[in-house]
């Protein structure tokens, strides 16, 4: 339990973190780094360098700190930090190294306004959400690892399948290099994938939604390949398209992810997905049709074009063989019109079409892609806890996206 000086202390320094959290991460980052640069075999690189790790972790702490009182208002947000801790096989005993540092860096930034007492409310705080955290990560790998197949951490898979699904996006189709069984997931889990690109230092890790239904024998990962102009080259996605192939090795953690199906449930289901988001929704489409093939579902995807859709003549099929499901397929540059359900933006008179009583609608794409479609379909009349949602990225608030 922490002292009402605690909390009131932690609570008044809301200001100041407000005012000086991203300095506060930035600089801890920095120390941490120098002391402990075997971390950088965890945390992506180029998170760090757009500094969007940097504001995801100062917001976490500066609700943390307004909510310190009543942790539990921070649940479903910390829920889906752990999922991705567990991803990336953070330890128990890492969180002493990042609490040393945090603190430190309190102290060197915030300079004299960090008195004792302050410093000392704020480790006693810290450790207060660290444990939320810790019980929370040991409980996800505990129930990781003790699915037949699981595993804690990372695990040697093999590519025994590579196919080109667009003109940038690629599956690998996964298996274990014991040949033990692959464990079971929730369509919309991701895996983490864990590579040394060559001439790095230090390891990378990626996010990869599985982008078929569970219990097929494998994982599939279908990775775009990063390489817009006037944007940094995917280094990991990049690699894979280009070095990884069948026969190879790669080292994966098992599924994670709280963004995903309801798979018990049979209400109508819209899945809505933009570029790779479509990646997730493969997953979830799959297995309505392997598991529920007569709930009713409706497939939304926008792309550029037809030649970078991915997965198009799939959810064709799927749609024709389905009884109750339909697609739309929307292109904002079409090559061929005649490829396009309809071209340019899923708009909110689009969407009007598909507010289906007690309905669940899955969203996945880029962030302007994600905002867009929440705030129709909030417009539309759909309660919140019907629309559900995932950034690929660092999680950031809702109204800074
Ligand atoms: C990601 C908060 C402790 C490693 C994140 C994110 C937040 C966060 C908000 C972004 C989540 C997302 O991407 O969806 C915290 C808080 C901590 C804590 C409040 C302490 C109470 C740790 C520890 C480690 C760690 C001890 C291990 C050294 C990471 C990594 C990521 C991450 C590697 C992914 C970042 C990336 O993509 O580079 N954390 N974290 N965190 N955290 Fe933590």
């Amino acid at each position: 339990m922490l002292s009402q000086k605690t909390i009131d202390i932690v609570k008044s320094s809301v200001p100041v973190l407000a005012a000086k959290g991203t300095e506060i991460t930035k600089h801890f980052y920095k120390r941490m780094f120098e002391n402990n640069p075997e971390l950088l075999n965890i945390f992506n690189h180029t998170h760090q360098e757009l500094s969007r790790q940097q504001t995801a972790l100062a917001n976490s702490l500066y609700e943390a700190a307004r909510y310190i009182d009543q942790l539990e208002v921070i649940v479903p947000a910390v829920k889906q930090i752990c999922h991705k801790h567990v991803s990336l096989g953070v330890k128990k005993e890492h969180y002493s190294i990042v609490g040393e540092n945090l603190l430190a860096a309190m102290k060197e930034v915030l300079g004299d306004a960090a008195t004792d007492e302050f410093i000392h409310a704020w480790a006693e705080a810290y450790w207060a959400i660290a444990k939320v955290f810790i019980e929370m990560e040991e409980e996800l790998y505990k129930k990781a690892e003790n699915q037949p197949g699981g595993w804690r951490y990372f695990k040697p898979f093999v590519v025994t399948e590579k196919v080109k699904e667009s003109s940038v996006i690629t599956s690998f189709y996964l298996k274990p290099k014991d040949g033990g069984p692959v464990p079971s997931y929730l369509p919309g889990q991701y895996i983490t994938v864990r590579v040394k690109v060559t001439g790095d230092t230090y390891l990378s890790n990626r996010q990869y939604s599985l982008s078929d239904a569970p219990g097929k024998g494998y994982f599939r990962i279908s990775v775009k390949r990063e390489a817009e102009p006037n944007k940094p080259k995917g280094k990991v996605s990049n690699y894979l398209h280009d070095h990884l192939q069948v026969g190879d090795e790669i080292e994966i953690s098992a599924p994670a992810g709280d963004f995903f199906l309801n798979v018990q449930d049979s209400t109508p289901v819209v899945l809505i997905s933009g570029g790779v988001g479509i990646t997730p929704m493969m997953s979830m489409l799959n297995t309505i049709a392997k598991e529920n093939a007569e709930r009713s579902v409706a497939f939304i995807h926008a792309a550029r074009n037809e030649e970078v859709h991915a997965f198009k003549k799939d959810v064709e099929e799927l749609v024709e063989k389905l009884p109750n499901a339909s697609k739309l397929f929307c292109y904002d540059q079409p090559i061929h019109l005649e490829n396009a359900d309809i071209t340019g933006h899923i708009t909110k008179d689009v969407l009007k079409d598909y507010v289906k009583n007690e309905a669940d609608y899955y969203i996945c794409g880029p962030a302007p892609f994600m905002k867009a479609m929440i705030t129709n379909l909030t417009e539309l009349g759909i309660p919140s806890e019907k629309i559900h949602y995932e950034f690929f990225g660092p999680a950031i608030k809702f109204d800074q996206i």
